[in-house]
Parts: structure tokens; C-alpha cells; sequence
């Protein structure tokens, strides 16, 4: 199969299996976090987020979402603004209205990205009892639609969302793609720019399985523990989720693997964009390229046994994913597939 279709259909890095390994052959540890793998991890991600910063691994993206959001809105009557395209408004199952039962406000957007305007049209009524009081905003980073916020883009948000009583939440699966890009480090993408709580992806960039949701302020910190175990995202044998972490965020291998799945998308756009019939439809700022291609085309791919999913059933845009192993043979087999079967159609 040369898959396309997801980050996630990737296997696990070489670094990260031998972190799992390491971890496994210290023997019996104790369970639940308090290991000395779990430790090490914990600090690995301060020397990037920042001394204060209070780290809990989960092993699901949605999973890292809603908790940073029931963190940051405590309360049932509060809500929480995102793009029309956010993974938690669209990509989560219902599990942002079944587990968190806070009621989202999405807004239509051309990019994935909010601003300050767009988000100002959900933010309205504050203080009338007849209305949710919106209070986080949540932003993707890199967005679904593969594109990028510049970090001033970040800033203003979180300086909205705290002139008006809010909070900023970044969905951070693919943060290391977006901060790879920018050529600036997880804390200046991040923590820098004014976010209160991130759901930092691991699993994207190479792991097998492993999140972190990372809070900053003490107040936002407060009955964590509690919150993970119940939202059943604590691990029992926790060193080798923290393990796949700390081997991602150790000698810049999260860079690495990161603006390799960048370049490839690149690669593949470069090489599809010009071709009659095909449209990329945005700009490729992370290792995702949407694009328009005629349905006989799609067809044809699928047919060659090419993965890839459409993204817009009413339009037929597809969505193709590059991941940390995507070969620039793998891209350039693709794109010539692309070529000969629009050639023909
Ligand atoms: C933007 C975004 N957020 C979060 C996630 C995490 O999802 P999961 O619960 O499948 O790990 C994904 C995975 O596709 C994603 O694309």
C-alpha cells in the first residue's frame, strides 16, 4: 500500500521502537507515572515548553484536546470558539459534546485559520445568562487544511482571547510540522506566542502511540490527575507512552522527521500542480496538499492501489498526507501516476 491518506498510517521510527525497548528492559517500575523513564520525559518536554510548565502524557489526540479544554473551560455554560474545520468540531465523534459537554462555536473559515475578526463573531453576549459565555478559543496548528499560523497570527489570537476574558487552546497534533517549517523551536510556536494549554502530537511525527497535554499556570493544572484518570487516558504501564515522547523530543529527531514530511508534501505538490485537471487548492505550509483532481482520476489512483481520502464529498477534494517515512520515490511514483492517468482521462 503507499498510503497517502493519514500521518497515522505511518509505522513507528526506529528511535522511538528503541526508546520502547529501553524502557521495557529496566524491568519492573512502578506503574501509573511515577517511573524514572516518566520523569526524564517530564523534563525533556520542560527543556523545550519551559521549567513550569506541568506535562501528563495520554496516548489519544482527542483525547489530549478535551482535556485541555475541560481545563481551561471548568464550567457546563462555558464554550469554546473554533474553525468550522477544527478537528474537535468535525473529527472527534461527538466526543467534545459527550465527554465535555461544553458547547462549541464554530466559525466558517477559507483556511482553517481563525483571526481575531472571525473569532470575534462568536464572541458576543458575555454576561447574559441566556447565553454560553464563550470562553476558550481553539486553534489548530498546522490547521487541517495543511496550512500554517504565522506566530504573530498566534499572538494576536491569544492576545484577543485575553483582552476579552478568554483563553487559548492549541490543538497541537501537528505542531512539530508548523514549527519545523517556521524554523522556530516548540516553545517560540507555542508557549511564547500566549497559549494556555496545547495538546503536543507525538504520535504524527513518529510514535507509536503518545500525546502530552501541557499546562502552564498552576490554576489550569489543578485536579489534572483526576481529569486524565477519568477520561480513562491514564496509562498503567505509563514509561513507554512517556518514552515515545522523550525519544521524539531528543536530538532534534522531532525536527527531523517533521521537515522531512514537509518537504515531501512540497515535493508532491511541486510535482502535481501543473498537471491539466488538477487544482491544489491550498497553500502547502505543513506536509498536507489538498487538491482537486476529476473523479475518474481519483478512481484511477485508488485502482493503482494509491490510499487517500476525500476530504469534501460535495467538491471530490482529496486530502494527501506525507508522513516521516514517505519516500521522495514513494512522492515521485504518485505524482507520475497523477500525470499518466490525467493524461488519459
Ligand atoms: C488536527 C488533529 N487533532 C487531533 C488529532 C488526534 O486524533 P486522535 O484522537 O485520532 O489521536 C488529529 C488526528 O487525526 C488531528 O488531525
Amino acid at each position: 500500500m503507499s498510503a497517502f491518506a493519514s500521518d497515522n498510517y505511518a509505522g513507528v521510527h526506529p528511535d522511538v521502537l528503541a526508546a520502547i525497548g529501553a524502557a521495557d528492559a529496566l524491568g519492573h517500575v512502578v506503574a501509573y507515572g511515577a517511573d524514572p523513564v516518566t520523569a526524564r520525559a517530564v523534563e525533556r518536554v520542560r527543556e523545550h515548553l519551559g521549567a513550569d510548565a506541568h506535562v501528563f502524557f495520554v496516548w489519544g489526540g482527542t483525547a489530549a484536546n478535551i482535556l485541555c479544554l475541560e481545563s481551561l473551560a471548568p464550567l457546563a455554560h462555558q464554550a469554546i470558539i473554533c474553525a468550522e474545520s477544527a478537528h474537535i468540531y468535525v473529527d472527534e465523534g461527538g466526543a467534545p459534546e459527550r465527554l465535555l459537554s461544553r458547547k462549541l462555536l464554530p466559525v466558517a473559515t477559507p483556511d482553517g485559520k481563525l483571526t481575531p475578526a472571525l473569532a470575534a463573531t462568536r464572541a458576543i453576549r458575555f454576561g447574559d445568562e441566556h447565553a454560553v459565555q464563550p470562553a476558550v478559543i481553539s486553534i489548530t496548528q498546522s490547521t487541517e487544511l495543511g496550512t500554517r499560523y504565522s506566530p504573530e497570527e498566534i499572538r494576536a489570537l491569544a492576545d484577543f482571547a485575553h483582552d476579552h476574558g478568554m483563553l487559548l487552546h492549541l490543538d497541537g497534533a501537528r505542531i512539530m510540522n508548523a514549527a519545523a517549517a517556521q524554523g522556530i523551536s516548540l516553545r517560540a510556536a507555542t508557549r511564547d506566542l500566549g497559549i494556555d494549554a496545547l495538546s503536543l502530537g507525538a504520535t504524527k511525527n513518529g510514535a507509536l502511540g503518545a500525546e502530552a497535554v501541557v499546562l502552564w499556570e498552576d490554576r489550569f493544572a489543578e485536579g489534572f490527575a483526576w481529569r486524565r484518570k477519568s477520561a480513562m487516558q491514564l496509562a498503567s504501564k505509563h514509561r513507554y507512552v512517556a518514552a515515545q515522547v522523550d525519544a521524539l523530543l531528543t536530538d532534534g529527531l522531532w525536527e527531523r522527521n517533521a521537515s522531512h514530511s514537509n518537504a515531501m508534501a512540497r515535493r508532491l505538490a511541486d510535482a502535481v500542480r501543473d498537471i491539466p485537471g488538477i487544482k491544489v487548492t491550498q497553500d502547502v505550509q505543513s506536509n498536507a496538499v489538498f487538491a482537486l483532481l476529476p473523479e475518474t482520476v481519483r478512481e484511477a489512483l485508488y485502482a493503482d492501489d494509491f490510499v487517500f481520502y476525500v476530504w469534501d464529498e460535495h467538491t471530490g477534494e482529496v486530502r494527501w498526507m506525507c508522513s516521516w517515512d514517505t519516500t521522495e520515490a514513494d512522492v515521485d511514483a504518485f505524482a507520475a501516476a497523477v500525470d499518466r492517468h490525467s493524461a488519459a482521462s
